[in-house]
């Protein structure tokens, strides 16, 4: 099946740069194929959480927003004060049609952010923490920008944060006084569709 080659294709990208090459290609397809093929519901979950937490004024960044799905819904709730970052240009563009992001930076996760410290009260990041993408050391530039007391909100899969350096890490930031958990969800389907034995978790830090 093409979509599912899509997929792999993204999963089977050597580095960042031919990653964002990929993201880049797939970029105008990309809600078409998600939404058609795998039915798509991490943005939906993440932000549900999301919105539980975090007041409506909220300075946002969307982490690895791709084509914007999640500011999107972010709107949707009221939340205007949202900025968009991905390694890829193409998802960014896509994202800008959504008229929801008041900034698009193309950045890198697992690189030092070019925001400055406390910059945000909260950051979203859905679908972008996992195997091939932002690695665990990504979080400590997120819990970085973040102002003491906002909110870290991201899916990860069950598997990927047991082999892949998640729990280590996020274990770690807790003992070492940088953010405390405030809620994990139940582990869901997110693409029910096209990859049912696919599960993820939404958690939810505040820092401190
Ligand atoms: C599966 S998509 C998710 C996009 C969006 N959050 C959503 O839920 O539809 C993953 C996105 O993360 C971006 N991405 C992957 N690795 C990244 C990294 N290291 N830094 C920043 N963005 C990254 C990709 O370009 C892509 O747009």
């Amino acid at each position: 099946m093409p979509e599912d080659n899509k997929v792999q294709r993204i999963y089977s990208s050597r580095n960042n740069l031919e990653l964002a090459e990929r993201y880049d290609q797939w970029a105008k397809d990309y809600e078409t194929d998600l939404e058609k093929d795998f039915c798509y519901l991490g943005p939906q979950y993440a932000t549900e959480l999301f919105t539980r937490h975090v007041p409506r004024e909220a300075r946002i960044l969307d982490a690895g927003a791709g084509t914007g799905l999640v500011g999107e819904l972010l709107a949707r709730q009221g939340y205007s004060n949202l900025v968009a970052m991905d390694l890829s240009r193409g998802m960014l563009d896509e994202a800008a049609k959504k008229n929801v992001y008041r900034e698009l930076q193309q950045m890198v996760m697992g690189e030092p952010l070019a925001f400055d410290t406390g910059s945000f009260d909260a950051v979203i990041s859905v679908g972008v923490l996992t195997v091939g993408h932002a690695p665990a050391s990504s979080l400590d530039e997120l819990v970085r920008i973040t102002r003491p007391g906002g909110y870290i909100v991201f899916t990860l899969r069950p598997d990927v944060y047991q082999n892949s350096g998640f729990k280590e890490k996020q274990l770690s930031l807790e003992s070492t006084g940088r953010w405390k958990l405030v809620e994990v969800s139940d582990e869901l389907q997110t693409l029910p569709k096209g990859e049912p034995d696919v599960y993820s978790q939404t958690w939810v830090y505040q820092v401190t």
